[in-house]
This record gives C-alpha cells, sequence and structure tokens, in this order.
C-alpha cells in the first residue's frame, strides 16, 4: 500500500527558465516549476475543459491545435481523444518535461501518438509569433493565470500585444482559449476589444479540493471570420 504522503522524485532538472521537479506524492502526481506549485493531478477536470470547450467550438475536421504548456499532460491527452485533430503541437518551456514525457512519466499522456503530436521545447511564444494564420485553436496553461504567472516572462502573452499575436495565429473563426486558477473578467474584456475577436466567453469552473470551493477559469475567443465579423 502506498502511504498518502510518501514522496517519490521522478525527475529533476535545472535550466536557464529555472528548476522543474516532477514527484508522485502517493498515488498523486505533481509538478513544481521555478520553485512555483504547477499542478497535480488530484482533479483535472479544467485542464481537459480548456480542450473540450475550445474544441466544441471549432467546426470541421482536419484540426490543427497548439497547447500552450505540456504540463502533465491533460489537455494535450484530451485534444488528441478528440477525431477531428489531425496534428498537435505542444510548446514546452522545459525542455526536460518533454524528455520525461517520452520516457512515458507523465500521467496525463503516458503514451506519445506520433503520427498527429510534436513536442516541441520552446516559449509557447515564439510559436505564436512564427505562425501567423495557422491554427484551428490555441490553448493556453503556461500559468496559475494572467494574475498569477510562474514565469514574469510570460506577462507579454496577457499583454494586448501578445494576445493580438495569439489571434493572429489563428485560422479565421479558429479559438484562443487561456486557463486560469481565478475568475479573469478584465482579460475577457480586454480581449473582446482586440481587433480580431469576434466573440469571447468567460468560463467559471468550480471545483471541490479538501472541502473547499475553487473558481477556476477559461477565457475563449473566436478569431472573426472576416474583417467584417466584429466583437459580438
Ligand atoms: C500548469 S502546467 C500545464 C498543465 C497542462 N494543461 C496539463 O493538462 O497538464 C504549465 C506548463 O507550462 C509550461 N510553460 C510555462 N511558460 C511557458 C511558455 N512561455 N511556453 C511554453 N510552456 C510554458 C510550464 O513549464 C508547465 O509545464
Amino acid at each position: 500500500m502506498i502511504a498518502d504522503d510518501e514522496l517519490h522524485e521522478l525527475g529533476r532538472d535545472s535550466g536557464v527558465h529555472g528548476e522543474v521537479v516532477l514527484r508522485r506524492r502517493g498515488t498523486v502526481t505533481e509538478l513544481v516549476v521555478d520553485g512555483v506549485f504547477a499542478m497535480d493531478d488530484v482533479d483535472t477536470s479544467t485542464e481537459r475543459a480548456l480542450a473540450t470547450e475550445a474544441l466544441r467550438r471549432c467546426p470541421g475536421a482536419d484540426l490543427r491545435v497548439l497547447v500552450g504548456g505540456l504540463g502533465l499532460g491533460w489537455t494535450a491527452a484530451t485534444v488528441l481523444a478528440d477525431p477531428r485533430v489531425a496534428e498537435l503541437d505542444v510548446a514546452e518551456l522545459q525542455p526536460a518535461l518533454v524528455g520525461w514525457a517520452t520516457d512515458g512519466l507523465l500521467p496525463g499522456l503516458p503514451e506519445l501518438p506520433a503520427e498527429r503530436l510534436r513536442l516541441h521545447a520552446g516559449d509557447v511564444a515564439d510559436t505564436l509569433a512564427g505562425s501567423p494564420s495557422h491554427w484551428d485553436a490555441v490553448l493556453l496553461d503556461v500559468d496559475n493565470g494572467p494574475a498569477f504567472l510562474v514565469h514574469q516572462s510570460n506577462a507579454g502573452l496577457y499583454a494586448d500585444a501578445g494576445l493580438t499575436t495569439a489571434l493572429a495565429a489563428l485560422r479565421p473563426g479558429g479559438v484562443l482559449g487561456i486557463w486560469s486558477s481565478d475568475p479573469a473578467p478584465e482579460l475577457a474584456e480586454r480581449l473582446a476589444t482586440l481587433p480580431g475577436t469576434a466573440a469571447v466567453e468567460h468560463l467559471v469552473l468550480p471545483v471541490e479540493r479538501d472541502g473547499r470551493r475553487f473558481d477556476y477559469a477559461i477565457v475563449v475567443a473566436r478569431a472573426a471570420q472576416s474583417p467584417a465579423d466584429g466583437t459580438e
């Protein structure tokens, strides 16, 4: 029997973006990035909802999806579970995490389907800047939210210029989804004012943990089909 709090380190690495630790506490897997607790897999419903909520707003098939932040692999695995997704690219800042995924250590993504999935070690901001009009869906879960950054260097992703770049990386009608550990109405309101946005939704997702309620959130923005397709 595994004790609830028995700690077992699966991997530890340090690089330019700080230290990353993958560990198991009893039956729970935890990820710590740059000294900040990034996530565990006690309840991954909202990481999975980031994929399902964005993809159900994407019409058609042969979808191309970009996920920013591999984490424990739950969002990526949920994207791959949708048979309409032809290609999934995942940009992950920590090269060690990409290596651990390849070794089968991530609970959300124990197997990597080589024909549909590409893992990249790098900053998702660079991927977005280098792929205009490319994606049907871009899913960002790289911080604990726009108000709780893991890396200060990610602030630009949520600034108007970064959001505009993310919207421009979408095909017409494509969907941008952003995960947050707190409701983010300011982000939703700002996204709605940006040229290139057709519609914005702010979804609040309650999760119970240890007898407490947490309100996580996902902001979903749909890119305009054409310049005439303004904010609804
Ligand atoms: C909370 S985890 C993502 C969880 C993931 N949604 C899941 O389902 O397991 C955040 C991840 O984003 C990565 N990250 C942080 N900043 C990044 C960036 N600018 N580009 C790419 N990945 C980044 C972190 O290293 C970490 O692996």
